[in-house]
């Protein structure tokens, strides 16, 4: 049986009210969330944290950090009054640390320069600091309910395979992002926004779609070829360098470990950090101090840019560092150092 796909511009209202209406029945509870259709919307505030921390990780990853964050810093003057350390220490783990200097720049504008309220348009949140055009759309849909056209990645997915998209991501990302504005209407924006997200998160999932409960099959171009899951074509990905490095876990024999603050620009700027070597094809061990130096083994960890095997090298010793509690350590370190401090430690 050949299936051919219903036009999903031409019959827009249609596809619209079976996705919104899987999203009444379906929608995943989640802790910024209002319940679908409620009227309430959620403190802005919590919608903006939150798409900030869903940047690049998923939802279970980032809800616990979503909890400790907003228990702790329950309003935006809150997390504008914290210290830069606190809050760094607090997001290690969620990667993308220039992410959380632009949180803080954002949320002391928004309790120096408008009294602690978010603005409520697009326009308004694409003006503060460290705002882009995905989370001003997010935030203005979510917590305003303004016509905006939000497309992350799970958006681009859906929108690549309704439409059978055959060009290649990243060159088709316009068209794609057209495609989801010509569905974008006044009527529920926020709730249209998180019913895409749920449904690329739940149903047309990157790898095994299910198509067989996908609300919105009907219209579906990818499904109609037979091979939803070839949707977003990409180009095959350039290998990812890989590096080499040392690190070096220096102990003071009372129970503390030596870290340094790595510099405010580049990788993992202004994170806490173990003493590394240079990271290349064949970097030298260098280490910090003058110590008896013993091998640990290695960790691997997988960055955007490059893939990185860390020699870990463990000492006890003094210097001028930032000793802190070796229980303690690990939790407020990026995770490439968490993983080489638990190998240090073992
Ligand atoms: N991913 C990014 N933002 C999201 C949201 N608001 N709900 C669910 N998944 C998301």
């Amino acid at each position: 049986m050949t299936v051919v796909a219903r036009s999903a511009s031409e019959d827009k209202d249609a596809l619209r009210a079976a996705l919104l209406g899987w999203y009444d029945a379906a929608a995943r509870t989640l802790p910024w969330r209002a319940g679908p259709g409620s009227g309430t919307r959620t403190d802005p505030y919590r919608v903006w944290l939150s798409e900030v921390m869903l940047q690049q990780t998923t939802v279970p990853h980032a809800t616990p950090y979503f909890l400790k964050f907003t228990e702790r810093w329950p309003m935006v003057g809150d997390l504008a009054a914290a210290p830069d350390a606190e809050l760094m220490a607090a997001w290690a783990g969620l990667g993308y640390y220039a992410r959380a200097r632009n949180l803080l720049a954002c949320a002391r504008a928004v309790a120096s320069d408008h009294g602690g309220v978010f603005p409520d348009t697009e326009a308004g949140l694409r003006a503060l600091p460290g705002v882009g055009a995905y989370t001003a759309a997010a935030v203005a849909a979510i917590a305003f309910d303004r016509e905006a056209n939000v497309v992350d990645g799970n958006v681009e997915r859906v929108m690549a395979r309704l439409s059978a998209v055959e060009t290649p991501v990243p060159a088709a990302r316009p068209e794609l992002a057209r495609l989801a504005g010509l569905l974008v209407t006044d009527q529920r924006p926020g709730d249209w926004a998180q019913a895409l997200m749920d449904l690329g998160a739940t149903v047309c999932r990157p790898k095994s779609p299910a198509c067989l409960v996908c609300p919105v099959r009907d219209w579906c171009a990818g499904y109609a070829s037979g091979a939803p899951e070839r949707f977003p074509v990409k180009l095959k990905k350039a290998d990812r360098p890989h590096r080499q490095g040392f690190a070096y876990v220096l102990r003071d024999g009372d129970g503390r470990v030596a870290l340094v603050q790595r510099p405010a620009k580049g990788l993992l700027g202004g994170m806490m950090g173990l003493p590394t070597s240079d990271w290349g094809a064949t970097p030298a061990d260098s280490p910090p101090v003058e110590a008896d130096w013993t091998d640990a083994g290695a960790i691997e960890h997988v960055f955007t840019h490059f893939s990185l095997t860390l020699s870990v090298r463990v000492a006890t010793g003094q210097g001028e560092f930032v000793w802190t509690a070796e229980d303690a350590a690990a939790k407020a370190l990026p995770t490439v150092f968490a993983k080489a401090l638990t190998r240090g430690l073992a």
